[in-house]
């Protein structure tokens, strides 16, 4: 493994901030070089704890989880079977593949914060993983109805995102087309585009303010 490279990489892609954000935000990035180094289990179970302690709407924790490590060859196949092959290419290289799951329907009404709690549990994971060295590459190309048939899930959930996670490998392992993605600078909107003030579409005044 290249070292120097993965420092510079950490360089390219740290975010390029107007106003200054806590590091494990701005280092945090969705890699598709992976390492060949295995997660320790204790490390593994504080992301799913991470995810645990989220918030969510009236306490409803409507999220779960399949994971399996590389050891684990049958789940870890069967979730590397779900990816799309676009996905799978790189993405199997990774040690832990995990499927992420949210409630969609409690006492036969739609669970409508399901999918937003499931994002903050998510995100809490990522950013637990970030403080411990590891990335984590969130990914929507994956057959939903594959990961149902597969792993029994029930009608009243959904499968959301499937997250490839391990340590930053050598991008000399991707193919041609995400070798340059992984080497490329992170882009963002301005905060312009996002951040309003009186009228939707209108940056907020609070941008151009001079201090
Ligand atoms: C819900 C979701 C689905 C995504 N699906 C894929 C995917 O299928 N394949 C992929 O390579 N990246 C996927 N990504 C990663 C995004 O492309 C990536 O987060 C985005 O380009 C921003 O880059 P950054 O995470 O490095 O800041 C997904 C990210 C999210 C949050």
């Amino acid at each position: 493994m290249n070292t120097d490279l993965i420092i510079d990489l950490h360089a390219i892609k740290r975010a390029r901030t107007d106003f200054p954000i806590h590091p494990l935000l701005g280092e945090r990035w969705s890699p598709r070089a992976f390492a060949d180094r295995q997660v320790e289990r204790a490390d593994l179970l504080s992301l799913f704890e991470a995810a645990r302690w989220s918030a969510s709407g009236g306490n409803g924790q409507p999220w779960s989880f399949v994971v399996a490590t590389q050891a684990e060859h049958e789940a870890y196949a069967a979730l590397a079977d779900c990816l799309a092959a676009s996905n799978a290419e790189w993405a199997t290289r990774a040690p832990v593949l995990v499927l992420a799951v949210t409630l969609t329907v409690r006492k036969d009404q739609p669970y409508r914060v399901g999918l937003f709690d499931l994002g903050l549990a998510v995100q809490n994971l990522v950013v637990q993983a970030t403080s411990l060295g590891l990335v984590v590459h969130p990914m929507g190309g994956f057959s939903k109805e594959a990961a149902r048939d597969r792993f029994k899930i029930p009608a009243d959930h959904e499968p959301v995102v499937m997250l490839a996670i391990g340590y930053l490998g050598d991008p000399a392992t991707l193919s041609e087309q995400n070798r340059s993605r992984e080497v490329a600078p992170r882009q963002r909107k301005p905060l312009g585009e996002l951040v309003f003030g009186e009228l939707w579409g209108q940056p907020s005044p609070l941008l151009s303010a001079d201090d």
